[in-house]
């Protein structure tokens, strides 16, 4: 099992898009393993993104992110920080593939309604920067018998 750091971005909140948007991800059968509603700071965006901070279109999505609230979340499942980028598609709206969340519900490079951690490193990193170890709730649920075999995970 794999875990990966999900963050409904203030435009998913603003357009009532969160419950539709975890909705994909449950059908997928990744598991919510923890979850809280946050307003980001400019210092926790630059936590965040700091791999781009020095970008010259740093500020205003600094702006963005810390303009509304936001949903942070840890999904767990098979291969999920792939599955959840797959499922998220390209960064622009409008170039993301139909059937993807971002192709299905942005038309914007910048609001593209939801992160989630593009490999193994940044989702220990940003998983950290978000939780600490009480925040999650572990349960395997009993449905988990239905949604894969036994000798698949
Ligand atoms: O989120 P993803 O990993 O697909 O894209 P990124 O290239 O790591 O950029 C992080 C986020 O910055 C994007 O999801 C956009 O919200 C935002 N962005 C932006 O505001 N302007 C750009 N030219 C590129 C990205
Ligand atoms: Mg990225």
């Amino acid at each position: 099992m794999e875990r990966t750091f999900i963050l409904l971005k203030p435009d998913c909140v603003q357009r009532r898009l969160m419950g539709r948007i975890l909705a994909r991800f449950e059908d997928k059968g990744l598991n919510v393993v923890a979850m809280k509603m946050l307003q980001i700071t400019p210092e926790l965006a630059k936590q965040h993104y700091a791999e781009h901070v020095q970008k010259g279109w740093y500020p205003t999505l600094e702006e963005f992110v810390t303009g509304g609230p936001v949903v942070a979340a840890v999904l767990e499942g098979l291969e999920a920080i792939r599955v959840v980028r797959e499922m998220l598609g390209a960064t622009n709206g409008l170039q993301a593939a139909p059937g993807t969340i971002r192709g299905d519900f942005s038309s914007s490079r910048q609001m593209n309604l939801v992160h989630g951690s593009d490999g193994a490193e940044s989702a220990a990193r940003e998983i950290a920067l978000y939780f600490k170890p009480s925040d999650f709730c572990d349960d395997t649920p009993t449905i988990s018998k239905w949604m894969r075999a036994a000798d698949e995970a």
